[in-house]
């Protein structure tokens, strides 16, 4: 039986500062942000009824909107504290929580002074974002753009659509996901999570320029070189993946996810993606 449909389901969504049924979560069809791409979202994983890393989560929200020209009208303690009452509310042991950020309906055209900023934070159950083991990747045709094109460090959802397209061209090429190189032709990241190669031990990962510096994979990098892994962030051009033992990704969703082949050359899942995957569940639910 499939799940049901985002906008029908029972449970309340936080909405600029209320508790409101959940169907009842709506805004107007002309919402700036629907129409120019600017709203700004989080993701966060809810474990033993807490979101990790709730507050950098919050933060990171804070930023997005900034690099959008907005602030939002609560502060990040305010979010915090939203996010835990829906995750109270709601029931939920487990779960995904979504706090999303956008421009109202006040004004219609590119320029968006005068709009309002509205805030909302939902939480519902998710598992897991794979159903693999390991995963398939493809290479996409679309490319990460250059940060003179676009605000990369944002979480904006206007820079999703090329994400979607990506990911979904992948499903329909039998892969799980795509990896996407960025506007020079480097690795950058996939379609919702970050990449790590393993290299003669080490663990190398590309630099931040053109993609969501993860809160996973800041947390992962950390948990690496507690263990005593040298991380290195630097370009990383796709002829290395030749020379990497393993590959995986990070984010929130996904968590620490193998990576079993790209563009039909296979790699094992070796004993340090294992290792920072356990160690990665360890810490999300301690
Ligand atoms: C494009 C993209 N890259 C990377 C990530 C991983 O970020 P995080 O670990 O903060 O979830 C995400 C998920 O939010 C993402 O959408």
């Amino acid at each position: 039986m499939s799940s049901p449909a985002m906008d029908d389901r029972d449970g309340v969504i936080w909405y600029n500062g209320k508790l409101l049924p959940w169907r009842e979560a709506k805004f107007h069809v002309l919402t700036h942000s629907l129409h120019y791409g600017n709203g700004v979202f989080e993701g966060l994983r809810i474990y033993n009824g807490k979101a990790f890393k709730l507050t950098e989560h919050s933060q990171r929200l804070h930023k997005s909107a900034n690099m959008l020209a907005y602030e939002l009208p609560y502060s990040v303690a305010e979010l915090d504290a939203a996010t835990k009452l829906v995750i109270a509310e709601n029931k939920l042991d487990s779960g995904y929580v979504r706090p999303i950020a956008w421009r109202g309906a006040e004004v219609i055209g590119v320029s968006a002074k005068g709009t309002k900023i509205h805030v909302a934070i939902a939480a519902f159950p998710w598992g897991a974002y794979y159903e693999q083991q390991a995963i398939k990747l493809v290479t996409s045709r679309w490319k990460r753009p250059s940060p003179e094109s676009s605000p990369a460090g944002s979480k904006a959802a206007g820079l999703y659509i090329i994400c979607t397209l990506a990911k979904d061209e992948a499903l329909v090429a039998g892969a799980q996901d795509a990896l996407m190189h960025d506007y020079k032709g480097r690795l950058s990241e996939a379609t919702g999570a970050n990449l790590f190669l393993l290299i003669n031990g080490e663990l190398h990962t590309p630099t931040t320029e053109t993609i969501l510096n993860g809160i996973t994979r800041q947390t992962v990098m950390e948990l690496a070189r507690k263990g005593g892994i040298k991380v290195v962030e630097r370009e990383i051009w796709p002829d290395e993946l030749a020379k990497a033992t393993e590959i995986f990704l990070t984010g929130t969703a996904v968590e620490v996810q193998p990576v079993g082949s790209i563009d039909g050359k296979e790699y094992p899942v070796g004993p340090v993606t294992k290792k920072l995957q356990a160690e990665y569940a360890a810490l999300v639910r301690g």
